[in-house]
């Protein structure tokens, strides 16, 4: 028998919660429910038991549901926290973006809400090393998804979406246009002329670049002040920027389909999101691993691992996944360093980030991380891919010379 998933739902509307009760009472074999209307007595429920995740709607009398999330982030930081709120609640919303893991709308879906808390939960079972739990939890907080994100998202979903108003969303930040900006014009476009305008940079690269791009650069920028624990974010960002390039190139010359290839991007940038968790949250065991890596010529996750327990890349990967990004995505996290213990038996995102990421390494000849340009083998043979690696290593060549060419 799996273990039940403790579930708090905190609604100030006892009409709300009697709905939940009965929407979800088929799932009381599964879920172990409890309900609280208010903060208050939400958070009392919280000091008596452990609860997995928590479900707060927004706008409450008292303390609202922005003010309890960020408590229960403080308080249980390896809890699971989810803000269901109403359409008129975008300002509530908003300010409840830090200490939120994902959002539901009201009324709440069954089904969203099912395949969620199973999301948070299968990670944790996947994922469910205590060493990854006990780093995880130490953590003052795991960055959350990012505001921009969440506004772009918002704006793609609603039925008259323009790029037009999402470029405008991005002109609102300087990082953020900085980033476009610079994307747009590199080399990576072989672009004639340019581009100097984010609403035009916008139009180029499309939406789902875009939504990329913002959740990468954001996460990136949360780091800009972090105590950096010798790790050197700029290296970061340039081999994620060129490891998610060549991954979509790979997945391109694969002939994936354009959601494949989309992955294999968003996959390839936020690849090593993780060592920014470990570096912003804990960074002297983190030197610590990096030293180690370095004087006993290990792969960085393998001093990691000895240090934490666990890796970036499950890190990134629990962390993903708690965002909710698609399954493939936070596979290819959770595996980039050994694809051979994910079943899959076909050319996923995995294998196009796994190939990409080792590549770039290999091609700078990264003093950072000199293990980390380990392919492999035995995962290619047996995926039968081991004859396209020449064609793989030539795309990667002309990234890299299209980089120093700038
Ligand atoms: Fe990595
Ligand atoms: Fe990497």
């Amino acid at each position: 028998m799996p273990v039940k998933k403790n579930i708090l739902f905190v609604d100030d509307d006892p009409n709300v919660l009697d709905g939940l009760r009965r929407m979800l009472h088929p799932m009381r074999k599964e879920w172990e429910m409890a309900f609280a209307p208010g903060g208050e007595q939400a958070l009392a429920a919280l000091a008596e038991k452990r609860f997995d995740v928590v479900v707060s709607d927004m706008r409450m009398p008292g303390m609202d549901g922005a003010q309890l999330l960020t408590e229960v982030m403080r308080r249980y930081p390896e809890t699971v926290r989810i803000a269901l709120s109403g359409h008129s609640e975008r300002d509530l919303l908003l300010r409840a973006v830090g200490p939120t893991h994902q959002y539901l709308a009201k009324p709440c879906d069954p089904e969203l809400l099912k395949s969620v808390v199973a999301r948070a939960g299968t990670l944790r079972e996947v994922l469910s090393k205590d060493a990854l739990r006990q780093v995880v939890s130490q953590m003052q907080s795991l960055p959350s998804l990012p505001q921009l994100y969440l506004e772009i998202v918002k704006e793609l979903r609603s039925p008259d979406a323009s790029i037009k108003r999402v470029g405008a969303i991005i002109s609102k930040d300087m990082a953020m246009t900085a980033k476009v900006l610079q994307l747009v014009n590199s080399a990576f476009f072989g672009l004639q002329r340019h581009i100097a305008d984010a609403r035009e940079a916008a139009t180029f690269l499309g939406i789902a670049t875009l939504q990329t791009l913002v959740l990468s650069a954001d996460v990136f920028s949360q780091f800009d002040h972090a105590r950096a624990a010798g790790l050197c974010i700029e290296t970061l960002w340039n081999h994620s920027m060129a490891t998610g390039t060549l991954a979509k190139q790979i997945a391109v010359a694969e002939g994936c389909e354009a959601k494949g290839c989309d992955h294999a991007l968003m996959a390839g940038l936020l690849h090593d999101a993780g060592k920014l968790v470990f570096a912003g949250n804990l960074p002297e065991q983190y030197r610590q691993a990096l030293d180690m890596a370095r004087d006993e010529a290990l792969a960085e996750w393998q001093a990691e691992q000895r240090v934490f327990g666990t890796t970036h890349a499950e890190t990134g990967a629990y962390l993903l996944g708690l965002w909710g990004l698609p399954d493939p995505i936070v596979e290819s996290l959770a595996f980039h360093h050994c694809p051979n213990q994910c079943p899959a038996t076909t050319f996923t995102p995995l294998t196009a980030v796994h190939v990409a990421s080792a590549l770039e390494h290999e091609s700078t000849n990264s003093e950072e991380d000199p293990m980390a340009s380990r392919l492999d083998a035995e995962y290619l043979v047996r995926l039968g891919l081991a004859d396209r690696l020449p064609a793989w290593r030539d795309l990667c060549a002309d990234i890299t010379q299209g980089e120093t060419a700038q």
